[in-house]
């Protein structure tokens, strides 16, 4: 049996689908900040443990053989949002969990980290990097993902063996939505204003993979010799875009669905800007991703145009409007007390 820490997120909702459709017996482990409805047509073929991976028991590894670990706050703003927070769950939560799956004696650990951690600052034309390239992220995001995957490392032996995927940002749609991811960001824009906005004039560069990939790259993952993968980083990106380059992409993929005009926005940003080269992820993994951004654009948007998360204003939809109403939600309840 897998677990699957995150299960009810944007790719665990994914994963866990293409994890049953494979003969995989599944265990979540979430604590469902978004709600249990993303996994309800499965709910009979799964087993679900609602914890906080901080506090979580033992007993959950009990019949586990690996682990895929995708829990945590997952962008830079939810992160910023408190720095504190985002260090315990995701360096120190991650570290918990994976001590709790060796003294469980459970050997394959795959663990989505991020290429966010190759960020260096808009330079406009970034080097193509590799698994070694020297790392030195300053962002409370990036930090806490490369802290979670020394902890990995340094408890790496013959009785635990991570992989360490550093995913690239990740487009198409989920079951559990989000448009605060930048395909799919351009896809809401452009539906709802007939418009893509770019930042810092689309210059920086991004690696994207499809969600479907993502999970289809942590089936590769269970299944490769752990002893040519285990203990290793990877590089998953179908392919690096420059953001301006991408913007045009999806206009093109959109044709036949809404007009779109791609507008500038000149407000100074904090933009993240790095390429990352597959090449080992290729060679030694054996991992080949093959959806394409306008192949996942149309799957959003004919959803899209059957009211299928068409209702752009939820704020589920966007990781840190979700955490800031949550917490306002809170505060309040925790003042008024339950509410009748
Ligand atoms: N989406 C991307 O583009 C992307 C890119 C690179 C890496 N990643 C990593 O992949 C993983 C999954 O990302 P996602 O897009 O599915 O994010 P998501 O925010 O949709 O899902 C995260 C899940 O983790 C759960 N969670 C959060 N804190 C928890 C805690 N303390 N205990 C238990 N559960 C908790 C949430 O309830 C949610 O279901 C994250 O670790 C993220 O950092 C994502």
């Amino acid at each position: 049996m897998i677990l699957v820490t995150g299960g009810g997120g944007y790719i665990g909702a994914v994963t866990v689908r293409h994890l049953l459709r494979a003969g995989f017996r599944v265990r979540v482990v979430d604590k469902f900040l978004f709600g249990t409805d993303v996994l309800r047509d499965v709910f009979n073929q799964i087993e679900i443990v609602r914890s906080d991976i901080r506090k979580l028991d033992q007993s959950a590894f009990e019949g586990i053989t690996a682990v895929l670990h995708l829990a945590g706050l997952s962008n830079d703003p939810t992160a910023e949002f408190n720095p504190t927070a985002n260090r315990e769950i995701n360096a120190g939560g991650t570290e918990y969990v994976a001590r709790l799956a060796k003294q469980s004696g459970v050997r394959r650990f795959i663990f989505a980290s991020s290429c966010a951690i190759y960020d260096r600052g808009l330079s406009g034309n970034p080097d193509l990097l590799s698994e070694e390239a020297p790392v030195s992220p300053k962002a409370a995001y990036a930090l806490s993902k490369l802290e979670a995957e020394e902890a990995l490392l340094r408890l790496a032996d013959e009785r635990f063996q991570p992989i360490i995927l550093r995913q690239g940002t990740v487009y198409g749609w989920s079951p559990r939505m989000r448009y605060d991811l930048v395909v799919n960001t351009f896809v809401k824009t452009a539906h709802q204003r007939g418009s893509l906005i770019l930042f810092c004039r689309g210059e920086m560069w991004r690696p994207l993979v499809d969600v479907n990939d993502t999970a289809r790259c942590y089936l590769t993952c269970l299944e490769a010799d752990l002893n040519k993968v285990g203990g290793q980083i990877f590089n998953v990106s179908f392919r690096n875009y420059r953001i301006r380059d991408l913007a045009h992409e999806v206009k093109d993929a959109l044709a036949g669905f809404v007009d779109v005009d791609i507008e500038f926005d000149d407000t100074p940003q904090t933009v993240r800007d790095y390429r990352v080269s597959t090449e080992k992820t290729e060679r030694v993994l054996g991992f080949h991703p093959k959806v394409t951004i306008a192949e996942a654009v149309h799957d959003i948007a004919s959803r899209i145009q059957r009211g299928i998360n068409a209702d752009f204003d939820n704020p589920k939809y966007y990781n840190i409007r979700w955490m800031e109403l949550l917490h306002a939600a809170e505060e309040i309840v925790r003042n008024t007390g339950s509410i009748f």
